[in-house]
């Protein structure tokens, strides 16, 4: 998979890609994440990108023509699956987009930033707007850093332990099952007995059970 990410703050965005499971994925070419700088598309010489909005109000507007140059260059070397928009008014990033996401091969994420984009781009070019919650970020960097993490670990190979991501918290619409690991006992706290049992279907019946609790208690709304 090859991932595009279009910014006004490229630095924001190298340290979350340089730890752990994706940059392990990176490096066995499992994924491949590039950061775009919009000023360096900026059409006027002071690499401004932002402009007021018309009809007046607070807040700057990312200007129409870097964001369409940057996607012309891309959408001309390859063809992308979805160009993604991170907003707060786009449709909530649940797992299941997260999954449909991971199988796609090329993928465009343009952060918003300051007052939001012209609107032109969101009409004609993007294909997809994506908000990680109800509130409001400064910019949409680490909403990219979200979906991005929550897409690359769900690419086959990406996470050594295949069965892994299967078994994540909202993979069936249930939160996980509690972890526990050594010592089995700290301050006379204790692990639950059946994990130590060593009976695999007792555990299997267990962490079900747990599952189905903790979804009721937790998140009864899934
Ligand atoms: N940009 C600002 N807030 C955001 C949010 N909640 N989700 C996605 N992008 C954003």
């Amino acid at each position: 998979m090859r991932i595009d990410i279009i910014t006004v703050l490229p630095e924001l965005l190298k340290s979350p890609f340089n730890h752990s499971i994706i940059k392990r994925a990176k490096e066995k070419k499992i994924v491949e994440i590039y950061l775009h700088n919009l000023r360096d598309f900026s059409t006027n010489k002071y690499k401004q990108v932002d402009d007021y909005q018309f009809g007046g109000g607070s807040g700057m507007v990312l200007m129409i023509e870097p964001i369409f140059k940057i996607i012309e260059k891309l959408t001309n070397e390859r063809q992308y699956d979805e160009i993604i928009y991170t907003t707060p008014d786009g449709e909530k990033l649940s797992q299941k987009t997260s999954n449909i996401l991971s199988s796609k091969k090329n993928l465009i994420i343009l952060c918003g930033h300051y007052k939001g984009i012209d609107h032109r781009i969101r009409e004609h070019l993007i294909t997809r707007e994506i908000s990680i919650g109800d509130y409001v970020l400064t910019g949409g960097e680490l909403a990219a850093a979200v979906i991005t993490d929550s897409i690359v670990r769900l690419i086959p190979g990406a996470i050594s332990d295949e069965t892994s991501a299967l078994s994540d918290s909202f993979q069936d619409n249930l939160l996980a099952p509690p972890v526990y690991t050594r010592p089995r006992e700290f301050n006379n706290w204790t692990v639950p007995d059946v994990l130590l049992s060593g009976h695999q279907k007792k555990i299997d019946n267990w962490r079900e059970e747990q599952s189905i609790e903790r979804t009721k208690k937790l998140r009864p709304d899934l």
